[in-house]
């Protein structure tokens, strides 16, 4: 592949927030947890399992799930002044946009296997804490599955999962309890059309032999660029 070829798909590829139900061509659930599968990860420890739900009893239970736990996340968003709320979380009790999506993919992750990584890692980890590594690489497989995704001209979402609901989807779909749930992956066909989200310009973050000091932003700066994000995003999560 040319890299123009592999930049236009990474620049295609969109979070995709609603779906038709539109069933998915044979076959590409599997190639698109093939590519998953070969993403990076610290010392190879592979600690992916993925879940392809299409039952629709089983999704309801899931969307249900997500419902619940908004319910905190929206107390919890309003405690922020009003300029930095997140745009996707809205004051009103919303189905979720992703619900009709014919396939969620639920990216689980085995944390037994953050053991293959070198022992230093577990101690001086850093910022993201001593788990910091097992999480990247689980988000390296769920960048792949969106990658994946879009070059067949499917949209994906990446939904977060968090304590207050990874239980209910654990029971809901049988897994044991010692794997993590870390994303719903809904796939489908868009059911609306995106448009090219906000990047920040690439000579404002990359530095050539050394940190160049004239790019280093204040304080008041980065608060500035977060709330005009905000500004930007919100469109994208009202789909
Ligand atoms: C760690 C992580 C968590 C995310 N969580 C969510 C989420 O819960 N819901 C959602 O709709 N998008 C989620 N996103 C997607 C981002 O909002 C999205 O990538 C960003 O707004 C840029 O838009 P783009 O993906 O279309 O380029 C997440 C992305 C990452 C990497």
């Amino acid at each position: 592949m040319e890299i123009d070829a592999f930049l236009d798909l990474v620049r295609r590829r969109r979070s995709v927030r609603r779906f038709k139900p539109d069933p998915l061509p044979e076959g590409s659930v599997e190639k698109i947890l093939d590519a998953a599968r070969w993403a990076m990860s610290g010392a190879n420890g592979q600690p992916w399992e993925f879940i392809v739900v299409k039952d629709k009893a089983l999704k309801d239970k899931i969307v249900q799930a997500h419902k619940e736990s908004r319910r905190h996340v929206r107390v919890i968003e309003e405690t922020r002044i009003k300029e930095f709320r997140h745009p996707g979380v809205s004051s009103q009790e919303e189905e979720p946009g992703f619900k009709d999506a014919p396939v969620f993919i639920v990216v689980c992750a085995d944390p037994r296997t953050f053991q293959a990584t070198v022992l230093s890692s577990h101690f001086y980890a850093g910022e993201g804490g001593p788990m910091a590594t097992f999480l990247k690489n689980v988000a390296n497989a769920t960048q792949l599955i969106h990658l994946a995704a879009a070059s067949m001209g499917l949209g994906a979402q990446w939904v977060s999962v968090n304590h207050m609901w990874e239980p209910q989807v654990k029971h809901a779909l049988g897994i044991p309890q010692v794997l993590s749930v870390h994303t719903i992956v809904p796939i489908g066909y868009p059911a609306y059309k995106t448009a090219p989200p906000y990047r920040r310009k690439l000579d404002e973050l990359v530095h050539y032999d050394g940190y160049d000091k004239s790019k280093f932003r204040e304080d008041e700066q980065v608060q500035e660029f977060l709330l005009g994000l905000r500004q930007r995003t919100t469109s994208a999560y009202k789909v």
